[in-house]
C-alpha cells in the first residue's frame, strides 16, 4: 500500500529560476560559456563593513539564540529605516518582527491571517512564491490579470471581478518580479480604500521597494488609513546584497505580530543575533546608505543599456516595456507566438544565456521572458544582443 502524502503539493510547480539555475551550473560544468541573466541576486558583493560587524558579533559571543521577536537594536533600526526612507511610523516593540529573509516574513504573514478555504487575491504575473505559499497554507488563490497592456498593473475593474464574500486578503509586490512595475500613489489609495470596503487584508512584498530608477514608489503602508490593515514585507536581500544572510522584517499591527511570532518561534525559533547586529548597522549606517545608492545607480545604467541597444536593434519580436524598479526586464516575446518555455530552453542551448519563461510568474506571462539586469553591464550587452539575434532567425 502507498503511504500517503499533502497533496497540497501537487498543485505547486518546481521554481522555474532554481530549475533553470540548476541547468545552467550543469551546462557551466561541462565547459559550456553561458552568460546567466536568470536570477535575482545581486551581481554586488555584501558591503566589506557589514560583514565586519558581523564576524566581530560572533567573536564576541552572539552565538546562541537571541530573542525570537528580533533584536531590541535591529527591530529600533527597521523602525528607523521605515520612518526615514518610507515616511511611516512603527512601534519597534509591537509592530516589528524580524524574519528569515523576505519570504518567511511572507509565510508568517499570510500563516498569521489565512484560514484553510480564504479566498487570496494576487496579480498575474508575479512572484510564484506568492501563490505557492497562499496555496501551501491552504488558501484559495485567485490570480487577477496584470496585463501587460496596462504598464502590468490590474485594471482597477479587474479586482472588483476577483472580490468574492471569501476573499480575505490582497497580495501586492511593488516594485514588481518580474515586470519592475509599480502604480500611481492614487492607484493604491483607491486599492486600500477597496480593501477597507471589504475588510480586507493588504499584504504587501516590498523587497525591491528601495531599487527604483527615476519616481520612487510610495509605499502601500504609507497611503492614508493603511497601516492598520498592511502587512508590510521587506528584507535586506536585494537592497544591501544580502541574500544569503536570510534577514529580512514583517511590519504589522500588533494582532498580526503576536500570532506571527508564534509561527516564528514554532518554525525557525530566532534570527542568528550576529547577522541581526549586521542588518541593524546596514539599515542605519550612512556609508552603507550610499553604497546601496551606488547599487542603484548600476542598475539605472543598466537599464539605460537595454533600452538603447533595443532602439540601436530595432527588433519587432524583442518589446521592451521599460520598467520602473527592481532589476529586471519582462520581454514581450509574444510576436513569436511560442511558449516562453521552449523560447527559453532555446536560446540557453542555441546562444548559452540563461533566463527565466515568463509563464513561472502566471498565465498573463506566456509570452515573455524575465531577464535579470542584476550583471556586469558587459553581460547585460551581450546577452540582450544575443536574444535579439536569436528572435530575429525565429
Ligand atoms: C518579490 C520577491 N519577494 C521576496 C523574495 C525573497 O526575498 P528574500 O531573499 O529576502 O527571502 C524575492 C526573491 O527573489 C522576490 O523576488
Amino acid at each position: 500500500m502507498t503511504q500517503r502524502l499533502n497533496l497540497q503539493f501537487d498543485l505547486i510547480r518546481q521554481s522555474a529560476t532554481v530549475a533553470m539555475g540548476d541547468r545552467i551550473l550543469a551546462l557551466k560544468a561541462s565547459g559550456k560559456n553561458i552568460v546567466a541573466l536568470q536570477t535575482g541576486d545581486p551581481d554586488f558583493g555584501t558591503p566589506p563593513a557589514i560583514m565586519d560587524v558581523a564576524f566581530k558579533a560572533m567573536q564576541s559571543g552572539l552565538t546562541h539564540y537571541g530573542p525570537s521577536r528580533g533584536t531590541p537594536e535591529l527591530r529600533k533600526a527597521v523602525a528607523t529605516k521605515l520612518l526615514r526612507d518610507e515616511g511611516v511610523e512603527y512601534n519597534p516593540e509591537t509592530e516589528i518582527l524580524i524574519t528569515h529573509g523576505g519570504i518567511h516574513a511572507y509565510y508568517l504573514a499570510m500563516q498569521s491571517i489565512l484560514n484553510p478555504g480564504d479566498d487570496v487575491l494576487i496579480p498575474d504575473p508575479t512572484w510564484a512564491t506568492h501563490s505557492n505559499m497562499a496555496i501551501m497554507l491552504r488558501g484559495n488563490v485567485i490570480r487577477v490579470p496584470a496585463p501587460a497592456e496596462n504598464s502590468f498593473i490590474p485594471y482597477f475593474e479587474a479586482w472588483e471581478k476577483a472580490l468574492t464574500p471569501k476573499t480575505k486578503v490582497i497580495v501586492l509586490n511593488y516594485p514588481s518580479n518580474p515586470t519592475g512595475m509599480f502604480p500611481s500613489k492614487e492607484y493604491l489609495q483607491r486599492l486600500q480604500d477597496f480593501a477597507k470596503a471589504n475588510n480586507l487584508w493588504v499584504v504587501v512584498d516590498e523587497v525591491y521597494g528601495s531599487l527604483y530608477y527615476d519616481e520612487k514608489p510610495t509605499s502601500a503602508a504609507a497611503i492614508d488609513g493603511a497601516k492598520e490593515r498592511t502587512l508590510l514585507v521587506n528584507s535586506l536581500s536585494k537592497s544591501y546584497a544580502m541574500t544569503g544572510w536570510r534577514v529580512g522584517y514583517l511590519a504589522a499591527p500588533q494582532a498580526i505580530i503576536e500570532n506571527a511570532i508564534k509561527a516564528g518561534q514554532n518554525s525557525i525559533t530566532c534570527v542568528a543575533p550576529f547577522i541581526q547586529k549586521a542588518a541593524a548597522f546596514a539599515l542605519t549606517d550612512s556609508v552603507i546608505q550610499e553604497e546601496t545608492a551606488n547599487m542603484r545607480a548600476a542598475y539605472k545604467r543598466r537599464k539605460d543599456l537595454v533600452i538603447r541597444l533595443s532602439h540601436e536593434l530595432e527588433c519587432d519580436k524583442v518589446k521592451i516595456i521599460e520598467p520602473k524598479g527592481a532589476f529586471y526586464f519582462f520581454l514581450d516575446m509574444r510576436a513569436l507566438n511560442m511558449p516562453s518555455v521552449e523560447m527559453c530552453e532555446r536560446i540557453l542551448e542555441e546562444y548559452g544565456v540563461g533566463l527565466v519563461p515568463g509563464s513561472a510568474f502566471g498565465k498573463e506571462g506566456e509570452g515573455f521572458i524575465r531577464v535579470c539586469i542584476a550583471a556586469s553591464d558587459k553581460d547585460v550587452e551581450e546577452g540582450f544582443r544575443k536574444i535579439v539575434e536569436w528572435a530575429e532567425k525565429q
